[in-house]
């Protein structure tokens, strides 16, 4: 038997992207996730947040990562609070400065922000006395997204590394903060990373790339054939309509049958290449049914992951008497 690595303590006091996280402080978080997956199993909640409340500030629609944060805080046993934005005094014209005032002022300990603004989470965390959990901002980051990823996807590979793994993220990559947090964690673990969409949904990303330590490996190109060849994983993205200006696409349909993920198309990727979505999914248009219910399929396990992942988050932050 090998002994456990030796980790870093964890010095963070919000989550609010994965950059700032070494590769080490990812370990940390995905043995944490291991751990918190088997009390999942066991179906017995911890006590590591009783008597703290945890609040879910949500001002985009979002199904799957309220749920699992709010599952996960409850597997902690904290008292779980969830602001309907719809309903409340946001549409008054509260800021959001005021909300997390109140918010404080009412108990909470963690908030929990997704925001359709790149940046609130930061400025949340200026202002709030806990912990904040970034859970979406804008098109810039969702780091709980690309860390459940990154779980998910060692999980199947049966490693902990990600040296040799060639990995395309294929769609809607300007609107995405998926990918842009995924670029991060399958990077520092040593993914092969191919961008690949439309021309007009990748722009600036090649110009990015360009400018990245040559340790961090990432390719862009708008030819699919190129991404899937010998591709271990493909993460398809939801192209997001709600964010497309017009313009940008000629048609969903000619999208589809340039970009959609299906299974002859990923005829030329490793014979056991897995399929990855954040959800929620246009079926049909970046990716087809039958792959995204197939075998190769991880869309179920990383929403299943959602909650170990969320609950090692939780437990990590709210433990630490961290700076940053
Ligand atoms: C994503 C999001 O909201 O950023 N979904 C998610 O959190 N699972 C991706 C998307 O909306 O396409």
């Amino acid at each position: 038997m090998t002994a456990a690595p030796q980790r870093p303590p964890w010095r963070h006091r919000h989550l609010l992207d994965v950059d700032v996280l070494s590769v080490d402080e990812l370990h940390l978080v995905l043995d944490r996730a291991a751990l918190m997956a088997a009390v999942v199993e066991r179906g017995t909640p911890l006590d590591a947040l009783r008597g703290r409340r945890v609040v879910t500030l949500f001002h985009e629609p979002s199904t799957r990562t309220r749920v699992s944060f709010e599952i996960a805080a409850r597997n902690l046993s904290a008292d779980v609070t969830s602001v309907n934005v719809a309903t409340s005094s946001v549409t008054k014209g509260e800021s959001v400065v005021d909300t997390v005032r109140t918010l404080e002022a009412l108990g909470a300990a963690v908030l929990v922000v997704r925001h359709g603004r790149s940046g609130v989470p930061w400025l949340v965390a200026r202002h709030f006395r806990g912990n904040v959990v970034n859970a979406g901002d804008g098109w810039h980051a969702h780091p709980t997204q690309a860390l459940l990823d990154l779980f998910t996807l060692l999980g199947r590979l049966g490693t902990d590394t990600l040296d040799g793994v060639k990995v395309a993220i294929v769609g809607d990559l300007l609107h995405s903060r998926v990918a842009r947090s995924n670029l991060w964690t399958l990077t520092a673990f040593g993914a092969e990373l191919w961008l690949c969409g439309p021309p007009t949904l990748v722009r600036g990303f090649a110009a990015w790339a360009a400018v990245l330590p040559p340790e961090r490996r990432v390719r862009v190109t708008t030819e699919l054939d190129e991404a899937l060849d010998g591709a271990h994983a493909v993460m398809a993205l939801r192209l997001q309509q709600e964010r497309q200006q017009s313009g940008l696409l000629p048609s969903l349909r000619e999208y589809a049958s340039r970009y959609g993920i299906t299974e002859r198309r990923l005829e030329i990727s490793d014979r056991d290449v897995v399929v990855l979505h954040p959800g929620p999914m246009n079926e049909g248009v970046e990716i087809a049914p039958d792959v995204a219910a197939g075998p190769r399929s991880l869309v179920t396990a990383q929403v299943a992951a959602g909650v170990p992942v969320r609950m090692a988050v939780l437990a990590l932050l709210t433990e630490a008497g961290g700076d940053a």
